[in-house]
């Protein structure tokens, strides 16, 4: 399989490094980057180049584009990129709680027959969510525990005192799309929850701020006529970016390895 990426930061660069080490075979080809942008100087892949516009990116003969580059870059690459007929995977899956966004990938997904894939990112759970659903759920709720460093560049800076906290302090409480939409680096992952359970406007968000976190904590729970589910993950964040988890990247890789197995779980 050759795969092309979008952006090149901490996400991208380990996902590079892991298909190296667990799926050698899955070939990434091209990295579309801004021009000027320091990703440049960091060390490709072998056989990868870097393209920076649409058209020469999309010029490979791709079988997957993977989007690891942020709400903006899905929304400017993504629709064109579904309607060339390649599929494309997304980490910044938060840029689906604005609608036009939504609307202009599926629709441009449907013309092609590409598929827009959604991996489960730093969490888990989702099948479980998603057979749920089929019964009926009542309440999903999100949390996400997160170090102040990693939620520095944020709204949350006019809301909490970040560097002198002391104590752990929820700044947001709202539904999913706000959650998202306020905060496009860090609340991906109640995007993801959000559609693979009741969607973005009934699926309640708490974010909060711990300055004794070691790790970014995301805890979902969920009722309904199948029972009631709570799950904890607590994971660690990649050395590059403290906004991003470590299992995000690993996700990404195990997307791309279940489309090449002839056994496939969850
Ligand atoms: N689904 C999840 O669980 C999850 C978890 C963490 C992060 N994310 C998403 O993944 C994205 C990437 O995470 P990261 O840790 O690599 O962030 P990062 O900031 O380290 O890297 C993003 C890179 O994309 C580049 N970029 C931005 N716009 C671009 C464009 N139009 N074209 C090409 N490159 C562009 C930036 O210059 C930067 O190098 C985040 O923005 C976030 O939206 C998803």
């Amino acid at each position: 399989m050759k795969i092309g990426i979008i952006g090149y930061g901490a996400m991208a660069q380990s996902l590079c490094r892991l298909l190296a080490v667990h799926a050698p075979q899955i070939q990434v080809v091209k990295v579309l980057i801004r021009s000027g942008s320091k990703a440049q100087t960091k060390p490709l892949s072998l056989g990868a180049e870097f393209a920076f516009t649409t058209e020469q990116f999309l010029a490979a003969d791709l079988d997957m584009v993977v989007e690891c580059a942020g709400h903006a870059a899905l929304k400017q690459v993504g629709p064109d990129v579904l309607k060339s007929g390649v599929d494309l995977l997304i980490a910044s899956v938060g840029a689906m709680a604005d609608a036009p966004t939504e609307q202009a990938l599926i629709e441009s997904a449907l013309q092609s027959g590409a598929k827009l894939r959604i991996p489960a990112g730093a969490v888990g759970g989702l099948d479980v969510l998603g057979a749920a659903k089929l019964a009926g759920i009542d309440t999903v709720i999100y949390s996400s525990r997160k170090h102040p460093k990693a939620w520095r560049g944020t709204p949350a800076e006019k809301l909490v005192d970040l560097e002198h906290l002391t104590k752990p302090t929820t700044f947001f409480v709202g539904d999913a799309r706000h959650a998202a939409m306020t905060f496009p680096q860090n609340a991906n992952v109640a995007a993801v929850v959000a559609l693979a359970s009741i969607g973005f406007d009934r699926t309640q968000v708490t974010l909060t701020a711990d300055p004794s976190a070691t790790g970014n904590t995301h805890g979902i729970h969920a009722k309904g006529n199948f029972g009631e589910v709570t799950l904890t993950i607590s994971g660690k964040t990649l050395a590059d970016n403290p906004k991003t988890s470590m299992l995000a990247p690993l996700s990404l890789v195990r997307s791309l390895m279940n489309l090449e197995q002839t056994v496939v779980v969850g």
